[in-house]
């Protein structure tokens, strides 16, 4: 095992400074040493987006994601993407629209979605479904999924004017 290299990370909003091995992901990095376990290892071989979280607002797999390599990143998991007066729209959707079984894909579903939503913030039935595309679902098959990030855009906050910064998104 190599020797420690230092990370300064933002995760969830909060400036982390951490020793990590060379060979360290980004996935044992927010479970097992943050204790983010929301963040799921599926394959763990890039196939199937459980890992998904966002890298400076845009979809990365955590599974393959080297964490030395995300110094200076602003990293976002399903636990901070709730706001603070509850969970988000596109989790409270999920729930009444039927579109999770086991939820083992959620976390990375709703965080694919989210970023689809701050770049197309109204899409059309395809727009989730590319959106989404990375992301496996052995569950309920998509239809429901997409029908319920469609059926959360009343539901969000409108992102500010001429806002374009990764890592900020509606919530
Ligand atoms: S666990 Fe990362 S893509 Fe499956
Ligand atoms: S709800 Fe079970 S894999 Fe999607």
């Amino acid at each position: 095992m190599g020797s420690k290299e230092a990370l300064e990370i933002v995760v969830n909003g909060e400036s982390r400074e951490l020793a990590v091995d060379p060979g360290r992901t980004l996935l044992d990095l927010l479970r097992d040493d943050l204790g983010l376990t929301g963040t799921k290892r599926g394959c763990d071989d890039a196939s199937c987006g459980a890992c998904t979280v966002l890298v400076d607002g845009r979809p990365h797999l955590a599974c393959i994601a080297l964490a030395l390599c995300h110094d200076g990143s602003r990293v976002l998991t399903i636990e901070g993407a709730s706001p603070p007066e509850g969970v988000h729209a596109i989790q409270t959707a999920l729930v009444d629209g039927g579109g999770l079984q086991c939820g083992y894909c959620t976390p990375g579903i709703v965080l694919a979605a989210r970023a689809l939503l701050d770049r197309i913030p109204n899409p059309t039935p395809g727009d989730v479904r590319e959106g989404i595309s990375n992301n496996l679902c052995r569950c309920t098959g998509y239809e429901r999924i997409i029908g319920a990030v469609l059926s959360a855009l009343p539901h969000l906050t409108p992102l500010p004017a001429g806002r374009e910064t990764p890592g900020e998104s509606r919530s």
